[in-house]
């Protein structure tokens, strides 16, 4: 199978280096980009072919990865429609905010499309991804898409697109909550007393430690809860606390801040693009 890429940054990077560890050959990887440093990085460290032309790369690809920002993907788009107007493949989209029906507007009618909502910790192997497929797109696309993605991290998929707002707000910009969790676990130990450094270790080998036990047991996260607070202990009394200060209102309300904002970032990609 071989994979084009149009945009060769970050998330391009980590998607051809997780493919070429996993035994995919340079040969069979394309990537766009306009950037001569990024084209000469990608081929001397992979040894992908790199294009600055959109079309060629897409060319002879039996599956396409859109991996530019938002901003640029309706040019990007638009460059590589005369190609896929050729020959039927898959096309997926790693970028927040633009739909589906406005993809295949750009890409050309019958284009079959799968948008994903990576997020950022995709870039060390260790992300989720939704993933929710156009009308277009079928079963052995979808099996496609895994294959490429799987580099990544796992990937769910979403038959209702108005839920990757949801998406969006719970992972898309999860890494952030839990970023800021360990700061103010480090700012709570430094004011205990702890070194710095020795907080910031101690706060974030949690979080990952917590975090493998989230996904390696079958215990849901409220059990594994249960079974570090004994009653009357220290943990109970953290929770307790956390609790009185409302942390599941605040929660359900800052996640739902950010779903309401991923819809209106997605209806003004959606007008900007049209009137171009
Ligand atoms: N990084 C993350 O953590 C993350 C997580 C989830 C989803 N995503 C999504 O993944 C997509 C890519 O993100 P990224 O971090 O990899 O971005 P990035 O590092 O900025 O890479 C995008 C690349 O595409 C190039 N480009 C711009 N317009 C182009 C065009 N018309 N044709 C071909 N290439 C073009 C850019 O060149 P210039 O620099 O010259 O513009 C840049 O080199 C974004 O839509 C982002 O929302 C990223």
């Amino acid at each position: 199978m071989r994979i084009a890429f149009v945009g060769g940054g970050h998330m391009t990077t980590s998607l051809v280096g997780g493919l070429r560890a996993r035994g995919v050959a340079g040969d069979d990887l394309r990537v766009s980009d306009p950037v001569a440093a990024q084209r000469e990085r990608l081929q001397l460290e992979f040894g992908v072919h790199a294009t600055p032309d959109n079309a060629a790369a897409v060319r002879d690809a039996d599956v396409v990865v859109m991996a530019v920002k938002p901003q640029d993907m309706a040019a990007a788009a638009r460059s590589i429609a005369a190609e896929l107007a050729a020959r039927r493949r898959v096309v997926v989209s790693i970028a927040a905010g633009i739909r589906i029906a406005q993809l295949v507007q750009w890409l050309g009618d019958g284009t079959p499309v799968v948008r994903t909502m990576p997020n950022r910790p995709a870039l060390i192997g260790s992300g989720i991804t939704a993933a929710c497929a156009g009308p277009g797109a079928g079963p052995s696309d979808r099996t496609t898409v895994e294959d490429v993605l799987s580099t990544a991290g796992p990937l769910v998929w979403l038959d209702d697109e108005s839920l990757m707002d949801a998406v969006t707000a719970v992972s898309g910009s999860g890494p952030a909550y839990f970023f800021l969790l360990v700061e103010a676990l480090e700012d709570a130990g430094a004011a205990l007393g702890l070194p710095r450094d020795v907080a910031r270790r101690l706060a974030s080998w949690t979080a990952l430690g917590a975090g493998r036990m989230l996904t390696e047991s079958s215990e849901p996260p409220a059990r594994l809860r249960e079974q570090v607070t004994s009653k009357g202990g220290t943990t109970a009394a953290a929770l307790a606390v956390l609790e009185r200060a409302g942390l599941h209102d605040t929660f359900a309300a800052a996640v739902a801040a950010a779903a309401r904002r991923s819809a209106e970032l997605a209806d003004q990609f959606g007008e900007q693009s049209g009137s171009r």
